[in-house]
């Protein structure tokens, strides 16, 4: 059975000190609870050996928000997914909008970190979705469709059924405007197919599909309900403890 997932994805927030309490206080809290999901936090890499220090991964996983789509190597300033394992984190976000929108992340690019990520022996949390202009012109489950098979498909279906993946609309991203339960679940239903016909139906069925998208305490509740969204990717919810925490006890 595939896993409910609630992960944070602190993106570029936080110094190393109010993301060490943050981290402090997701893990204290996570102590008075048993949740009915996995729980993860991605924070900057800066963060990263910190908080492995403070949390107890057996309740709270850990993950880089990046990886580097190289091995090792004269690439000034990034950082590679053997430095991010090294930490002691487990999990990895790649393909995030941000990083394709204004880093000009590709399917190739994204492609080589996928299988840098795997090699260290990380879980990434693959990201898709589409802009505004896509959802309107009614090209998204396409684009979507795209994203998927360009990135992921030339994997074999053992390394494909270790990928989370975050179906996140760039038009719901960090502007309050969540997609409809029914927008959530009518694009995973369809990833869920894509899978299916690719790598049949039981690695369909076990992939864990978050929702990503200004998801928060009051929404997370009917979203999660849906029978093909497993989880939500949250940002700025995820900042907070107690904001993240109602997300988190939303299943
Ligand atoms: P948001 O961000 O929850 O702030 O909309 C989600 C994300 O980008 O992962």
């Amino acid at each position: 059975m595939r896993k409910n997932i609630v992960a944070g994805n602190w993106k570029m927030n936080t110094t190393l000190q109010e993301g060490v309490a943050l981290a402090k206080a997701v893990n204290e809290a996570l102590k008075g609870v048993e949740p009915k999901c996995d729980v993860i936090i991605a924070a900057p890499f800066t963060h990263l050996a910190s908080i492995n220090g403070v949390i107890d991964q057996n309740k709270l996983g850990l993950g880089a928000e990046n990886c580097a789509d190289h091995k090792s190597g004269a690439y000034t300033g990034e950082v590679s997914a053997s430095m991010v394992a090294s930490t002691g984190a487990t999990y990895v976000i790649l393909g995030h909008s941000e990083r394709r929108q204004y880093y000009g992340e590709t399917s190739a690019t994204l492609k080589e970190k996928v299988g840098l990520a795997l090699a260290n022996n990380l879980t990434p949390i693959f990201c898709i979705g589409e802009v505004l202009e896509q959802r309107e012109n009614g090209t998204y489950l396409e684009v979507v469709k795209t994203q998927i098979e360009e990135a992921l498909f030339d994997l074999s279906a053992e390394d494909f059924s270790k990928i989370i993946l975050a179906y996140e609309p760039v038009w719901a991203i960090g502007t309050g405007k969540t997609a409809t339960d029914d927008q959530a679940e009518e694009m995973h239903a369809f990833i869920r197919d894509v899978i299916a016909k690719k790598y049949g139906n039981e690695v369909a069925e076990n992939t864990s599909i978050l929702y990503g998208g200004s998801c928060k305490p009051t929404n997370a509740k009917a979203l999660f309900a849906k029978p093909n969204v497993d989880g939500g990717l949250i940002g700025g919810a995820s900042l907070d403890a107690e904001s993240f925490m109602g997300i988190v006890t939303a299943f």
